[in-house]
């Protein structure tokens, strides 16, 4: 018996990996993440299957539902949207099965940023803009930010932005950034990335706070910030020029 953490990406029901959908169809066990998880994935269960929404769940809870799995030796498909190595609450869960000795194993899925990125047509790394990515938040109820990392820190290397959990705190988000990217630094607020209902909004540090306030939209919204979201003012890339030595295209080659 194993219990698998499985990414199911952000939304649509096609981007989760394959290895995730075929696990999915073999588990006599799903234990799903509330509303984040398309229902169509749910539908790729066996025909019997226990299907459990864990949203209303304690801790306790949903371990208690593993180990009944384990005993009655039953493989259990645990989803998360995204991916699981960011904000997925899945080490708590491991930790637990850790100490029982039930296994499990972790499949990836696609995260928000990415699939936000793509919703913008946007690379969020461009030579000589930004070359970096800071995967984010701000402070919430169920979990406080670590002292140092404050989005002024992390606002001072001028990188590129995703600020996750945090559209409820907009305005705070763009006062803290402004003094560092400008009040004319390009902001993209992506709504349900990849959901029917996906919505984009696209702005600058001195207006999105209104933007978003007035689109009266509330949740499942990912932040992106910095210079590369505008700028069409950027290098290319060495790896493709004509003068670039590559192993398997020498110099000068088509
Ligand atoms: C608990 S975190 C989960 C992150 C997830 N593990 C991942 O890999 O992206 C939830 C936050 O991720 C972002 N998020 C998740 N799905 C999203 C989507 N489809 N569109 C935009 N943001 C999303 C939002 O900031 C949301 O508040």
């Amino acid at each position: 018996m194993t219990v698998h953490f499985i990414g199911a990406g952000p939304g649509a029901p096609d981007l989760i990996t394959l290895r995730g959908r075929d696990l999915i169809a073999t588990c006599p066990v799903c234990l799903y993440a509330g509303s984040l998880i398309p229902q169509a994935m749910l539908g790729w269960c066996p025909p019997g299957a226990r299907i459990v929404d864990t949203a209303p769940l304690a801790l306790d809870a949903i371990i208690a539902e593993m180990e009944a799995a384990h005993r009655a030796g039953q493989d259990v498909a645990r989803l998360h949207s995204g991916d699981l190595s960011i904000w997925s609450a899945t080490a708590e869960q491991m930790r637990r099965l850790d100490a029982r000795a039930i296994p499990y194993t972790v499949t990836p899925g696609v995260p928000a940023f990415a699939a936000a990125a793509a919703a913008l047509k946007r690379e969020l790394t461009l030579p000589g803009v930004a070359q970096s990515l800071v995967l984010t938040r701000t402070s919430g109820r169920a979990s406080a930010m670590p002292e140092k990392e404050t989005l002024a820190t992390f606002a001072a290397s001028g990188a590129t932005l995703a600020i996750h959990l945090s559209i409820h705190a907009i305005e705070q988000v763009a006062a803290e950034l402004t003094p560092f990217y400008g009040a004319d630094c390009p902001v993209a607020v992506v709504f349900r990335a990849t959901w029917p209902d996906e919505t984009v909004l696209r702005g600058d540090l001195a207006g999105i706070a209104a933007q978003v306030r007035a689109s009266a939209l509330e949740r499942t919204a990912l932040i992106l910030v910095g210079p590369a979201l505008g700028s069409a003012d950027f290098g290319e890339s060495a790896l493709y020029s004509i003068d670039y030595d590559r192993r398997f295209r020498p110099r000068g080659g088509a």
